[in-house]
């Protein structure tokens, strides 16, 4: 058993009581292996930005959970070296759907852990949720629990359809689990298809335009739940230059398309304090390695292909805190 704290992680709760007030949002990257480790910690250093390194069922699977526990503790140590006097490190688990998932990952170091119950019954994700908070709490850990369902595939969970979240249910969900922070459903979903074409308009030039999100239900919630803790998974934006060239060098991706960054950038001025984004990084990488291969046939160290994805993902990055997250220089 290991408490975060030894390992120079920092849990969520100052981070977001400071974004709620300071009107920005920090991102929650998802990370499976070393490349997007480093390119998430330079870009918080380049940006003097709080981050959280977001670990998902998916990624223990890939990588092995020992791994990147230490990858995550090698992180913060990284972010000194590159010279950031205090990283503001959180380690979070991405959509635990256990108690003795969430519960493993708190024993073994990690600072925040999501239990996601939106797929249960509402009592059984309060009654699941409760659970553990009270663990979680005595660790000083913090906990994120979601309402509402996402459409998209969350690991092994796919929804075909998603449910608003019910702002009707927020304060008694909140106040029953005494949860840290909430995810909510507004009409973000995960993956890179987050709606079909027939879902959305078109605009003079024929690109696909995407429903708007649902500020009316956030704006709903935020008076209900004043300073709490909102965040929103699903909001990759699907960037269509880099989908560009993924197609032209070799890939397939159809009728891609993600949530505008204006919108997330809106959200981000809200309680909207932690801003959930994988696909558009998963994205980046695969379009930088598809291109030096096409480019470069003879080449075959994965270095010479690794690196510039590695310089890809660090862009992105940069460019989602600075432009759409606004949490530059708040570390
Ligand atoms: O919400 C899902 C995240 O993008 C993690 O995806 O389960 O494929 O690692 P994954
Ligand atoms: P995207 O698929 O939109 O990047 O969402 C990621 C996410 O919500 C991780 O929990
Ligand atoms: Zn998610």
């Amino acid at each position: 058993m290991v408490n975060y704290k030894e390992l120079g992680l920092v849990n969520s709760k100052e981070m977001f009581k400071k974004a709620i007030e300071g009107k920005y949002a920090v991102a929650a990257f998802n990370f499976n292996n070393m490349e997007q480790m480093q390119a998430i910690v330079q870009a918080a250093v380049e940006t003097k930005s709080p981050v959280i390194l977001q670990v998902s069922s998916g990624a223990r699977k890939y990588a092995n959970q020992t791994l990147l526990r230490y990858m995550a503790q090698g992180a913060v140590e990284y972010a000194k070296e590159l010279g950031m006097e205090k990283p503001q490190i959180v380690l979070h688990l991405d959509h635990g759907d256990t108690f003795e998932l969430c519960k493993s990952c708190i024993d073994m170091g990690f600072s925040s852990v999501m239990i996601d119950g939106s797929h249960h019954s509402y009592e059984d994700n309060i009654t699941l949720t409760k659970k553990v908070v009270e663990y979680a709490h005595q660790f000083d850990v913090t906990v994120e629990g979601e309402l509402g369902v996402l459409a998209g595939v969350e690991d092994e969970v796919s929804a075909e359809h998603h449910t608003y979240t019910r702002p009707e249910e927020v304060i008694d969900f909140v106040t029953r689990t005494g949860v840290d922070s909430l995810a909510i459903s507004i009409g973000t979903s995960h993956g890179a298809n987050k709606f079909t074409p027939a879902q959305c308009t078109r605009d003079a030039n024929g690109i696909l335009v995407p429903p708007p999100l649902r500020f009316d239900i956030l704006e709903d919630i935020e008076k209900l739940i004043p300073g709490f803790p909102i965040v929103l998974h699903g909001s990759s934006s699907v960037p269509q230059d880099l989908i560009a060239i993924i197609n032209k060098y070799g890939g397939e991706m159809k009728d891609s398309i993600g949530i505008p960054e204006e919108q997330l950038r809106k959200a981000a001025t809200s309680a909207v304090c932690k801003i959930n984004i994988d696909s558009d990084g998963r994205i980046a990488m695969t379009a930088a390695i598809r291109e030096f291969l096409a480019l470069e046939p003879t080449k075959f160290d994965p270095r010479q292909y690794l690196a510039p994805a590695r310089e890809t993902l660090k862009k992105l990055y940069m460019q989602k805190i600075n432009n759409v997250l606004g949490s530059a220089n708040k570390a």
